[in-house]
């Protein structure tokens, strides 16, 4: 059912679409740089497919994919929004994932996923609503056309040259460089228990929305935190969830000074002193078996991407824009290469 916030959402869109949300300024040449992103991305996954499986071409290791419940609160009109209009449960997937494109062992420095997704979502056109979150609160890209820059230094083993392209100082990539560093430095010995970020915007009814997720007993202390194996991650959230449920606050941000938080730049993060995060829904976990070669096949199958959603939460911004083709990409390819469908009603 439409609520009344939605409806003036609609209406105040209509009126002032830019002054509301933030005009999404499409950089020149931005569908060619999406095009050239997403030709590396199929090479890439197409060569390391040679060594007999395809992974993603991102986030190719996965600690696990856990099933959960996701239960939205009731909530004030001003927080009334697409899944949020409506106090009620919904059945989901978690996967847990590290961010390079090759498996690794965990010791190294790296950024760490948790992409929900909520199952029987009507009004989504893939039929699930998709929540992608990286452990750091900015993305170190701003735009497709660095990504581009960003993906030729890679193609090199030169990955340095994106950050300092040339001996020029106002070339040089700093703040995208800090952003970087501070993601490879986190010690994470148990994917449940950091926080997570969208980094990148939303459509929230007539203005935008950033998200999170935040481990709700924060005081507990950690339950595995052993980090001498290759796969350890996997190891201690298998440990914890052999023992306990675990559990996050999901919270949204909403865009309140439109100058101080673009839609453009997911670099820059919004202040949290100009709108704090604020809980819109409980996750649960419970406790259970996931680490079994069935079900990290099933994980490996399963397709996450923001373009998962329904209209309300549409994803805003370049970096989003790049990643409605390329996880199309990514998912379909790897999936044409290991004979696999998504199954992700399977379980449910
Ligand atoms: C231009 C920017 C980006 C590109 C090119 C990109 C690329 C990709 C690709 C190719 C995949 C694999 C998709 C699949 O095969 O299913 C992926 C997965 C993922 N990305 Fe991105 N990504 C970008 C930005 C981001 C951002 C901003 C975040 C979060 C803050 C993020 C978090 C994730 C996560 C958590 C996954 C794993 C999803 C899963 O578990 O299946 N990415 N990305």
């Amino acid at each position: 059912m439409l609520n009344r916030g939605f409806l003036l959402g609609l209406f105040l869109i209509a009126l002032f679409p830019s002054c509301v949300l933030g005009k999404q300024e499409i950089l020149q040449n931005e569908s060619l740089s999406i095009q050239q992103i997403a030709q590396m991305v199929e090479h890439s996954i197409r060569m390391e497919a040679k060594n007999g499986f395809a992974r993603r071409g991102a986030h190719a290791k996965a600690h696990g994919c856990v099933k959960a419940q996701f239960r939205v609160l009731s909530l004030p009109d001003e927080l009334s929004s697409g899944i949020f209009s409506e106090a009620r449960e919904y059945p989901a997937w978690i996967r847990f994932s590290n961010g390079a494109d090759k498996v690794q062992d965990d010791s190294v420095g790296d950024g760490r996923g948790m992409a929900i997704k909520l199952m029987h979502v009507d009004r989504s056109p893939s039929g699930t609503q998709d929540f992608v979150m990286l452990n750091h609160p900015a993305f170190f890209v701003k735009n497709a056309a660095d990504y581009v820059e960003f993906q030729k230094a890679l193609a090199i083993d030169n990955p340095v040259k994106f950050f300092f392209p040339d001996l020029n100082p106002l070339h040089f990539r700093l703040h995208e460089l800090g952003i970087v560093m501070a993601i490879r430095s986190k010690k994470v010995s148990n994917p449940l228990d950091i926080q997570y970020w969208s980094a990148t915007p939303y459509r929230f009814g007539a203005t935008a929305m950033k998200f999170s997720t935040r481990p709700c007993n924060r005081t507990a202390p950690a339950l595995s935190t052993d980090t001498s194996s290759a796969n350890y991650l996997r190891q201690n959230m298998q440990e914890h969830l052999d023992r306990d449920d675990a559990c996050f606050d999901f919270m949204i941000q909403l865009r309140k000074r439109a100058a101080e938080m673009p839609v453009e730049d997911p670099t820059i993060e919004w202040s949290e002193k100009a709108s704090p995060f604020i809980t819109v829904a409980k996750i649960t976990i419970p406790a259970q078996q996931f680490n079994t070669p069935e079900q990290q096949k099933f994980c490996e199958d399963l397709a996450f991407s923001p373009w998962h959603a329904i209209p309300e939460h549409e994803p805003l911004g370049g970096i989003n824009r790049v990643r409605q083709t390329v996880y199309e990409v990514s998912s379909r390819i790897r999936q044409e290469l290991n004979r696999a469908s998504e199954r992700e009603s399977a379980g449910f």
